[in-house]
C-alpha cells in the first residue's frame, strides 16, 4: 500500500529532475554525483564533498545553491575563522542603545563550507551544531533556520591536507559523503570547449523556488517504507556494528539518514515506494564516513566503503518491497 499516488511524485519530481540538468549544465559528466547532491537535498540532509583539488567541489556546491531561488552563503573556512563568524553576533547599536543581532552566513538555505579541515574544531563544530539542531543560539536567545536548510561542505583527502581533520562524531552529522573523481576523457574534452570561452556558473539562473523545494521535500517525505524494508535497512546497519572489519559501527542516527536519503533516491526514480535496491546504492556514500576500519583492516588496507560493499553483498535482502 502505498502513502501517495505514483501521478504525485512523478510531477512534483520534475522539479529535481530540473535542478539536476541546471547543475549539469556547469558540471561535465558527473550526473551520478548531482543525482546523490540531489537525494540529500531531497532527504533535508547535508552532504560532505571529500577530493583533490581541482576537480569541480567548489563549482557543484555553488551551482546547486544558485540553481534554487534562495539565498546562499559560502564560507571559506581558513584557521583563524571564529565561531561567530559562522553563527552571527550581538553588536551593540549606539542610537537604539541595544543589542542587536546580526545574522551569520549560516543563516541561509544553502550554506557552502568550503574546506573545512582548514578551520579549528572550535569552528567547524560551531557549523555541526548549527547543522544539527537547525537553530542558532548566540547569547541565550536561541534564533531559528528556516527550511530548506542545506550544508555542503567540502575537503581535501585527510593525507593531502593534514589540517583538522573531521572527528567522527561530526562525520556523523553528514547524511552523505562523496568524491567527485576525475571526469571521463570525453567529459573533459566538452569543459574545455565550453569553459575555455566563458564561466557556465555565471550564466547558471534558478530554476526553482524554495516553495516548490519544500513542496517536493514534503512530498519525500511521504514516499512508502515497508516493514521488512525498513527491516533490511535496520540489518545492513546491524551489519557494521557487528563486523569484525569496522572498529565503530553506524548510529542510528545513520540509520535514519539512510532511510530518509532512500526515500528520496526512490522518489527521484519516479517511485513513491522505497525498495530494497535504493538502500543498496545509497548504503556506500550514506554509512562509509561514518565508520572506522579495525586494525586488521587497515592492515590489509580495505577501506570503509570495501568493507560495506561486501556487507550489501552478504546481508539477506527482503523480497517485499
Ligand atoms: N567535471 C567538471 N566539469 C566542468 N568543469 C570542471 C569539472 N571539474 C573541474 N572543473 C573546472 O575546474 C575548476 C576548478 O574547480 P573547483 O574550484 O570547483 O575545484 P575544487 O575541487 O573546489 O578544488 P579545491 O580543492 O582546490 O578547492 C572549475 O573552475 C571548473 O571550471
Ligand atoms: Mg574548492
Amino acid at each position: 500500500m502505498a502513502a501517495t499516488s505514483d501521478v504525485e511524485i512523478d510531477t512534483d519530481i520534475d522539479i529535481a529532475h530540473r535542478i539536476g540538468r541546471a547543475i549539469e549544465s556547469v558540471i561535465e559528466g558527473k550526473s551520478d554525483v548531482v543525482r546523490l547532491t540531489l537525494t540529500v537535498l531531497l532527504a533535508e540532509g547535508h552532504l560532505l564533498i571529500e577530493d583533490v583539488p581541482g576537480v569541480g567541489k567548489t563549482m557543484l556546491a555553488k551551482a546547486l545553491g544558485r540553481s534554487i531561488d534562495c539565498p546562499v552563503k559560502r564560507v571559506q573556512f581558513t584557521p583563524d575563522l571564529l565561531p561567530s563568524d559562522i553563527t552571527g553576533v550581538s553588536a551593540y547599536n549606539q542610537l537604539t542603545r541595544e543589542f542587536e543581532f546580526k545574522p551569520g552566513p549560516v543563516f541561509a538555505n544553502v550554506v557552502v563550507g568550503d574546506e573545512i579541515n582548514r578551520a579549528s574544531p572550535k569552528t567547524q563544530s560551531a557549523l555541526l551544531e548549527c547543522m544539527e539542531e537547525r537553530q542558532v543560539t548566540v547569547d541565550g536567545v536561541t534564533y531559528e533556520l528556516a527550511p530548506p536548510f542545506m550544508v555542503i561542505a567540502t575537503q581535501n583527502p585527510i593525507e593531502m591536507e593534514g589540517t583538522y581533520p573531521l572527528p567522527e562524531a561530526q562525520r556523523d552529522r553528514f547524511t552523505a559523503k562523496i568524491a567527485m573523481g576525475y571526469p571521463a576523457p570525453a567529459a573533459e574534452m566538452e569543459m574545455l570547449d565550453i569553459h575555455g570561452a566563458s564561466q557556465p556558473l555565471e550564466k547558471l539562473q534558478p530554476v526553482a523556488t524554495t516553495a516548490e523545494v519544500m513542496g517536493l521535500i514534503r512530498a519525500v517525505r511521504a514516499v512508502y517504507v515497508s516493514q521488512p524494508v525498513k527491516q533490511y535497512a535496520v540489518d545492513l546497519v546491524t551489519a557494521t556494528r557487528n563486523s569484525p572489519d569496522l572498529r565503530v559501527g553506524a548510529s542510528p542516527r545513520a540509520t535514519l539518514h539512510l532511510v530518509r536519503g532512500a526515500r528520496a533516491h526512490a522518489a527521484l526514480s519516479g517511485r513513491d515506494y522505497v525498495i530494497p535496491d535504493d538502500l543498496q546504492d545509497l548504503a556506500v556514500p550514506v554509512l562509509a564516513h561514518r565508520l572506522l576500519p579495525s586494525v586488521e583492516a587497515q592492515g590489509q588496507r580495505r577501506r570503509p566503503e570495501q568493507v560495506i560493499a561486501d556487507l550489501v553483498r552478504h546481508v539477506p535482502v527482503p523480497d517485499a518491497r
